[in-house]
């Protein structure tokens, strides 16, 4: 141990003035955070509104907490941005909205198969997918119940391979809901499977347009059920950047409206402004000789006399292992390497050509610092990963700071 004669004077001066009180607020900013612009939400929305015009209704997709972001910051923001309506995708997701007094529509993207989950849903007034006639009954008993319409939407596959009832049974469906009395089809829609690589290839025979032509051929079919009662809706962020023939009645806009393309260089005037930074702070700051191994498994072994930052941010807050040794952090504009295996709590920059760097600093591991901005598709590049899951993974260990 260090003998008091030992510390400078410097070093005992350092003293703590705060009160009990103060010590049971922990601040968020004190290890690793998710920082969220909210007026970049708002603004992406506004510049999503203006660009799919007055004809088409937007809806802000904020499932999954808001793609990471906090599901109720950003359906306020979105909603003052301009945006119609929300979408997520469990009926907890659009409960926590309404609790936070939001009254706006709300969709349910996944499917309730229950009579408990549907019956909550029609209380929460919260609309519902439904693919087939299963559940569209169990709605209707719910209704009849409760002397009430319940307002549903109607999924239909036209090539995704996952909810919606098959294109070609759609008719013989919606007759057969409109027999339900107390059903009110408010809406029907499908799901793009592939329009971002479309988009990223650029070609004009591509499946986004046999997905276009099976949802048409699907309303011409319904005849003069489709038109006017109907909200029609096919677009996720790439289907509304790529073709104003895929917007019908509204887009369902997820990543675009947290900042960012869904493919890489898109050439775009939009401004759109990501959203998103994760933040840590250095926690000790150390010099090592050439040749030590750093962290487990001692995957990295110094090349040279190094100084190492250990920063206070892990794969139990969402950053993946699979980045270990890959990754930068930025710091005043500068990118400085992260070196050995990423732990579950920390991980170990070096900064010997950043030697100014001190305990307590702040690194930006995702997101812009001065010029420089590390996005989630510079991590997917490096991990395989898609920039959805990259914003999802982020864990509530730490905490959302909204500014
Ligand atoms: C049904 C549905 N619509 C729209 C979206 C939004 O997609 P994106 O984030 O690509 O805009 C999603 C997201 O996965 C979805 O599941």
């Amino acid at each position: 141990m260090q003998s008091m004669s030992k510390i400078n004077r410097s070093e005992r001066s350092i003293t703590f003035g705060g009160s009990t009180e103060n010590a049971m607020q922990s601040d968020p900013r004190s290890r690793a955070w998710v920082e969220v612009d909210s007026k970049a939400i708002e603004n992406n929305s506004r510049v999503l509104k203006n660009f799919i015009g007055d004809d088409c209704l937007l809806m802000a997709v904020v499932k999954a907490d808001g793609y990471g972001h906090g599901a109720e910051t950003v359906a306020k923001s979105a909603l003052i941005g301009g945006a119609d309506s929300l979408g997520v995708a469990t009926l907890e997701e659009g409960i926590q909205l309404r609790n936070a007094g939001l009254s706006c529509q709300i969709l349910i993207l996944g499917n309730l198969i229950n009579a408990e989950e549907l019956y909550s849903s029609f209380c929460w007034d919260l609309i519902p997918t439904i693919s087939g006639i299963r559940e569209a009954i169990i709605c209707n008993n719910i209704a009849e119940n409760n002397q009430k319409k319940f307002v549903i939407h109607l999924k239909v596959d036209t090539g995704m391979t996952r909810l919606g009832c098959d294109c070609n049974e759609v008719k013989e469906l919606v007759s057969k809901i409109d027999c339900l009395e107390n059903i009110s089809l408010k809406g029907i829609y499908s799901h793009l499977a592939i329009a971002d690589k479309d988009l990223e290839n650029n070609t004009k025979q591509n499946f986004t347009q046999i997905q276009l032509t099976r949802f048409e051929k699907v309303l011409k079919d319904l005849g003069e059920r489709n038109n006017k009662l109907l909200c029609r809706h096919l677009a996720n962020s790439a289907g509304t950047l790529s073709d104003s023939r895929l917007h019908f009645d509204m887009v369902r806009v997820g990543l675009s409206l947290y900042g960012y393309f869904p493919v890489d260089d898109f050439e775009s005037d939009l401004r759109l402004n990501p959203a998103l930074k994760v933040k840590a702070r250095v926690t000790l700051v150390r010099e090592v000789e050439k040749g030590t191994g750093v962290g487990y498994g001692h995957f990295f072994k110094t090349q040279r006399k190094s100084k190492l930052a250990v920063v206070a941010i892990g794969y139990a807050d969402g950053v993946s292992r699979n980045l270990s040794g890959k990754i930068s952090a930025l710091i005043d504009g500068f990118l400085v390497p992260q070196v050995g295996a990423i732990a579950m709590d920390q991980m170990v920059f070096d900064i010997t050509d950043k030697p100014d760097i001190k305990t307590g600093q702040v690194l930006t591991l995702l997101g812009t610092d001065g010029e420089v901005c590390i996005s989630p598709q510079n991590w997917c590049d490096l991990s395989g990963s898609i920039p959805w899951e990259v914003l999802c993974s982020f864990r509530n260990r730490l905490p959302r700071v909204v500014t």
